[in-house]
């Protein structure tokens, strides 16, 4: 039966009152019953199994251009570097870049990185520590990201820029081209300029750092060129900084909401890693991710056309009742198994920084959760939407400065 045809529930899932506990009770509520929804834009589907088929199915593509498109933008720097990114490539193409990148960018060079994250937790710690209370997402989330994408580019003083740069490149997800396009065009060509001149240095000096594996990396006779070496920049700029950013904001917030959870993190750092990965299944920071089906495509007996926009939803797959015993509740000492979260997406596109997000995470719960005791909220949480990044706004707590033993 085609999709149009089909008696499914409709859900608006860019409604702005669908945040916090409200989303997960709607989404769950209706991930019990059907695995397809109707929205807006497409389709949500709900179900863990089928969004993973569709995320592996070489038949649809993260449809990247086509937003442009969308917003009027068939030209100019910002449709270029889009259309040469990695999330719009799909077949051979994209399989290229991504061998060439994780030859370049791997666990090595995380494993490099977590000595200066704790050094950066440490500055940033006695900032706050003496004060008994912050705001998250400013004292903590959002500087530690681009500190981490500054060292791993070799570039340590530039977080700042870097973290400039990633707004300015990220607004290409506000749809709105009309008011924004000047910033963004303005950030790509001044990260154009900044990685051209890196490039030139590393070629003269290389370091251990990301962008001199980029710049002298060679397999088979293949080697990044300058223009794919800035995309491939561009992408880690702006993919590394708000999605790392908001994952550990919404996990210090379900910290602060589970007490008795963050006070047994603090007696046993050794428990980050786990802690982190129900983080990451508890509330995965991209909820949806689009996909345009490029060839018609039929699943459980429903015909999706060519055209069709589906959204694949990870906080429902990670939610999977089938998989997950008890999933609503965020216990980071249950058994979780070894299924795998959909947080950094599946198949082809699956995150290239997923390593160094999760080495952030756990290093910041190993760092904070012995120091930042009695964590707990001191005001109002304000979250973002759930589509695109969901970010937390702000994220007020107060606790009790402790030296570890
Ligand atoms: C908790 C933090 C993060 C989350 C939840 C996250 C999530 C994701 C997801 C869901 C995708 C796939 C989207 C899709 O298939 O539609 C993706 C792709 C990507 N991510 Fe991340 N990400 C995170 C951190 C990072 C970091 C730190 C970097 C870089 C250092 C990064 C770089 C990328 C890149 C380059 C891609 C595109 C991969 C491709 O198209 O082959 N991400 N990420």
């Amino acid at each position: 039966m085609l999709a149009a045809d089909a008696d499914l529930p409709l859900l608006n899932h860019d409604d702005p009152a669908l945040t916090g506990e409200k989303f997960h009770e709607v989404l769950d509520d209706l991930a019990g019953r059907t695995w397809l929804v109707r929205s807006d834009l497409g389709y949500l589907v709900l179900g863990r199994d089928q969004g993973m088929a569709l995320l592996k199915d070489r038949r649809l593509s993260f449809p990247a251009v086509e937003l442009l498109e969308l917003q009027g933008l068939t030209d100019g720097i910002i449709y270029e570097r889009t259309t040469n990114g990695l999330m719009a490539q799909s077949g051979q193409p994209h399989a290229r870049l991504r061998r060439l990148v994780s030859a370049a960018f791997t666990p090595r060079q995380v494993e490099r990185l977590r000595p200066r994250l704790r050094e950066y937790l440490a500055a940033l710690w006695a900032e706050i520590a003496g004060q008994g209370s912050c705001e998250v997402v400013t004292a903590l989330a959002r500087p530690l990201p681009s500190m981490a994408i500054a060292e791993l580019l070799g570039v340590p003083g530039d977080a700042a820029l870097l973290a400039r740069w990633s707004a300015g490149l990220q607004a290409v997800f506000d749809m709105d081209m009309t008011a924004k396009r000047a910033e963004i065009e303005a950030a790509y060509e001044e990260v154009r300029d900044y990685v051209l001149d890196l490039i030139a240095r590393r070629r003269q000096q290389p370091g251990e750092d990301l962008m001199s594996a980029l710049v002298h990396h060679e397999q088979d006779g293949d080697r990044l060129d300058d223009d794919e070496i800035i995309t491939l920049s561009a992408s880690v700029i702006s993919g590394g900084t708000d999605t790392t950013e908001s994952q550990l904001a919404h996990g210090l917030r379900l910290f602060a909401e589970h007490q008795d959870q963050w006070e047994r993190l603090g007696n046993d750092p050794a428990l980050a890693e786990r802690a982190s990965q129900e983080i990451l299944r508890f509330e995965p920071i991209v909820p949806f991710t689009a996909r345009l089906v490029r060839e018609e495509l039929e699943l459980d007996g429903i015909v999706f056309p060519v055209g069709t926009v589906l959204f694949v939803c990870a906080a429902t797959a990670n939610r999977d009742p089938q998989v997950y015993a008890d999933p609503g509740r965020f216990d980071i000492m249950a058994d979780r198994g070894s299924a795998q979260v959909v947080t950094f997406g599946f198949g082809a596109h699956f995150c290239a920084g997923s390593h160094l997000a999760r080495a952030e995470i756990v290093e910041a719960l190993a760092f904070l959760a012995p120091r930042m005791r009695d964590l707990q909220p001191d005001g109002k949480a304000e979250f973002g939407t759930p589509t695109g990044i969901y970010t937390m706004r702000s994220l007020p707590v107060r606790f009790t400065a402790r030296r570890p033993a």
